[in-house]
Protein backbone atom coordinates (compact mmCIF):
# COMPACT_ATOMS: atom_id res chain seq x y z
CA UNK A 1 0.00 0.00 0.00
CA UNK A 2 1.22 3.81 -0.82
CA UNK A 3 -0.56 6.73 0.50
CA UNK A 4 -1.12 9.39 -2.51
CA UNK A 5 -1.10 12.95 -0.95
CA UNK A 6 -2.98 15.88 -3.00
CA UNK A 7 -1.57 18.97 -1.39
CA UNK A 8 -4.46 21.69 -1.57
CA UNK A 9 -3.69 25.59 -1.96
CA UNK A 10 -6.03 28.01 -1.08
CA UNK A 11 -5.32 31.55 0.13
CA UNK A 12 -7.71 33.79 2.70
CA UNK A 13 -8.06 37.36 2.01
CA UNK A 14 -9.89 39.66 4.10
CA UNK A 15 -12.24 41.36 2.24
CA UNK A 16 -10.18 44.68 2.49
CA UNK A 17 -7.47 42.81 0.55
CA UNK A 18 -9.32 41.84 -2.25
CA UNK A 19 -8.65 43.55 -5.52
CA UNK A 20 -11.27 46.30 -6.96
CA UNK A 21 -12.22 43.61 -9.82
CA UNK A 22 -12.70 40.84 -7.11
CA UNK A 23 -14.77 43.37 -4.52
CA UNK A 24 -16.92 44.11 -7.34
CA UNK A 25 -17.42 40.62 -8.51
CA UNK A 26 -18.39 39.57 -4.76
CA UNK A 27 -20.58 42.78 -4.36
CA UNK A 28 -22.20 41.40 -8.05
CA UNK A 29 -22.67 37.67 -6.34
CA UNK A 30 -24.75 39.60 -3.30
CA UNK A 31 -26.84 41.23 -5.09
CA UNK A 32 -27.55 38.15 -7.20
CA UNK A 33 -29.18 36.37 -3.40
CA UNK A 34 -32.23 38.80 -4.22
CA UNK A 35 -32.77 36.55 -7.52
CA UNK A 36 -33.07 33.16 -5.23
CA UNK A 37 -35.66 31.26 -5.63
CA UNK A 38 -35.29 29.06 -2.12
CA UNK A 39 -38.78 28.15 -0.87
CA UNK A 40 -37.91 24.84 0.08
CA UNK A 41 -34.29 25.77 1.58
CA UNK A 42 -34.62 28.84 2.72
CA UNK A 43 -30.90 28.73 1.47
CA UNK A 44 -30.40 31.47 -1.12
CA UNK A 45 -27.30 30.93 -3.25
CA UNK A 46 -25.56 33.70 -5.17
CA UNK A 47 -23.12 33.56 -7.79
CA UNK A 48 -21.15 36.11 -10.14
CA UNK A 49 -19.34 34.83 -13.35
CA UNK A 50 -16.17 37.26 -14.37
CA UNK A 51 -15.27 37.37 -18.48
CA UNK A 52 -11.49 37.28 -19.08
CA UNK A 53 -13.03 40.92 -20.78
CA UNK A 54 -14.92 42.24 -17.64
CA UNK A 55 -18.58 41.12 -18.41
CA UNK A 56 -20.35 39.81 -15.23
CA UNK A 57 -22.94 37.60 -14.83
CA UNK A 58 -25.03 36.91 -12.36
CA UNK A 59 -26.79 33.69 -11.09
CA UNK A 60 -29.39 32.12 -8.47
CA UNK A 61 -30.22 29.00 -7.12
CA UNK A 62 -34.08 28.26 -8.48
CA UNK A 63 -35.31 25.42 -6.53
CA UNK A 64 -39.21 23.73 -7.52
CA UNK A 65 -42.15 21.87 -6.25
CA UNK A 66 -39.98 18.85 -8.26
CA UNK A 67 -36.88 18.75 -5.85
CA UNK A 68 -34.12 17.48 -8.54
CA UNK A 69 -35.37 20.13 -11.14
CA UNK A 70 -34.00 23.07 -9.10
CA UNK A 71 -30.49 24.43 -9.99
CA UNK A 72 -27.82 25.40 -7.66
CA UNK A 73 -26.49 29.37 -8.39
CA UNK A 74 -23.10 28.75 -9.56
CA UNK A 75 -24.10 26.13 -12.77
CA UNK A 76 -26.97 28.68 -13.14
CA UNK A 77 -24.25 31.36 -13.58
CA UNK A 78 -22.17 29.46 -15.79
CA UNK A 79 -24.50 28.07 -18.46
CA UNK A 80 -25.73 31.51 -18.81
CA UNK A 81 -22.57 32.56 -19.74
CA UNK A 82 -21.98 29.55 -22.21
CA UNK A 83 -24.89 29.73 -23.94
CA UNK A 84 -24.58 34.02 -23.84
CA UNK A 85 -21.00 34.33 -24.51
CA UNK A 86 -19.81 30.62 -25.96
CA UNK A 87 -16.39 32.21 -26.81
CA UNK A 88 -15.44 34.14 -23.84
CA UNK A 89 -13.12 32.35 -21.53
CA UNK A 90 -14.30 32.85 -17.41
CA UNK A 91 -11.78 34.43 -15.65
CA UNK A 92 -13.64 33.50 -11.94
CA UNK A 93 -16.43 33.06 -10.18
CA UNK A 94 -17.75 34.14 -6.46
CA UNK A 95 -20.12 32.29 -4.59
CA UNK A 96 -21.93 34.13 -1.45
CA UNK A 97 -24.88 32.39 0.68
CA UNK A 98 -26.89 34.34 2.86
CA UNK A 99 -27.47 32.63 5.72
CA UNK A 100 -24.67 32.76 8.56
CA UNK A 101 -23.46 29.40 8.40
CA UNK A 102 -20.15 30.07 10.23
CA UNK A 103 -18.67 28.58 7.28
CA UNK A 104 -17.33 29.33 4.01
CA UNK A 105 -19.92 28.26 1.34
CA UNK A 106 -18.05 25.09 -0.91
CA UNK A 107 -19.85 24.78 -3.95
CA UNK A 108 -21.57 21.15 -4.53
CA UNK A 109 -19.76 18.46 -6.60
CA UNK A 110 -21.89 19.18 -9.28
CA UNK A 111 -21.17 22.80 -9.49
CA UNK A 112 -17.49 21.66 -9.33
CA UNK A 113 -17.88 19.43 -12.02
CA UNK A 114 -19.32 22.19 -13.97
CA UNK A 115 -16.62 24.63 -13.45
CA UNK A 116 -13.98 22.02 -13.94
CA UNK A 117 -15.23 21.49 -17.32
CA UNK A 118 -15.08 25.03 -18.24
CA UNK A 119 -11.54 25.22 -17.00
CA UNK A 120 -10.47 22.73 -19.38
CA UNK A 121 -12.68 23.86 -22.27
CA UNK A 122 -10.87 27.32 -22.13
CA UNK A 123 -7.66 26.24 -20.91
CA UNK A 124 -7.21 28.32 -18.41
CA UNK A 125 -7.37 28.45 -14.76
CA UNK A 126 -10.86 29.85 -12.81
CA UNK A 127 -10.40 31.69 -10.16
CA UNK A 128 -13.06 30.73 -7.05
CA UNK A 129 -14.21 33.28 -4.48
CA UNK A 130 -15.95 31.90 -1.78
CA UNK A 131 -16.98 34.32 0.61
CA UNK A 132 -17.69 33.74 4.39
CA UNK A 133 -21.08 35.00 5.29
CA UNK A 134 -20.42 35.89 9.08
CA UNK A 135 -16.74 37.60 8.06
CA UNK A 136 -16.98 38.33 4.66
CA UNK A 137 -13.32 36.83 4.41
CA UNK A 138 -12.69 35.29 0.62
CA UNK A 139 -11.23 32.07 0.10
CA UNK A 140 -9.88 31.62 -3.47
CA UNK A 141 -8.74 28.79 -5.39
CA UNK A 142 -7.00 29.46 -8.11
CA UNK A 143 -8.43 27.17 -10.40
CA UNK A 144 -10.26 23.79 -9.86
CA UNK A 145 -7.96 21.08 -9.31
CA UNK A 146 -7.21 22.35 -5.08
CA UNK A 147 -11.17 21.60 -5.09
CA UNK A 148 -12.10 18.96 -7.37
CA UNK A 149 -8.69 17.08 -7.94
CA UNK A 150 -9.84 14.24 -9.54
CA UNK A 151 -12.85 15.97 -11.88
CA UNK A 152 -13.92 13.79 -14.74
CA UNK A 153 -12.65 14.78 -17.57
CA UNK A 154 -13.27 14.83 -21.50
CA UNK A 155 -9.81 12.71 -22.14
CA UNK A 156 -11.32 10.07 -19.43
CA UNK A 157 -13.39 8.70 -22.28
CA UNK A 158 -11.17 7.22 -23.77
CA UNK A 159 -7.79 4.79 -23.08
N1 LIG B 1 -26.97 25.28 -3.68
C1 LIG B 1 -26.34 26.12 -4.55
O1 LIG B 1 -26.96 27.01 -5.15
N2 LIG B 1 -25.02 25.94 -4.75
C2 LIG B 1 -24.28 24.96 -4.18
O2 LIG B 1 -23.11 24.82 -4.50
C3 LIG B 1 -24.86 24.11 -3.15
C4 LIG B 1 -26.32 24.23 -2.96
C5 LIG B 1 -28.41 25.46 -3.48
C6 LIG B 1 -29.24 24.31 -4.03
C7 LIG B 1 -30.49 24.43 -3.19
O3 LIG B 1 -31.34 25.39 -3.80
C8 LIG B 1 -29.99 25.01 -1.88
O4 LIG B 1 -28.71 25.54 -2.12
C9 LIG B 1 -29.92 24.00 -0.76
O5 LIG B 1 -29.18 22.89 -1.13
Amino acid sequence: MKKLINQVELEQYAAGELSDEYLNLVEKATEALSGSYSPYSNFAVGAAVLTEEGTIIKGANQENAAYPSGLCAERTALFYTSTQYPTKKIKAIAVVVQKPIGRFPFPCGSCLQVMSEFQEKQNEKIDVLLVHPNTSEVLLSKGLDNLLPHAFKKSHLSP
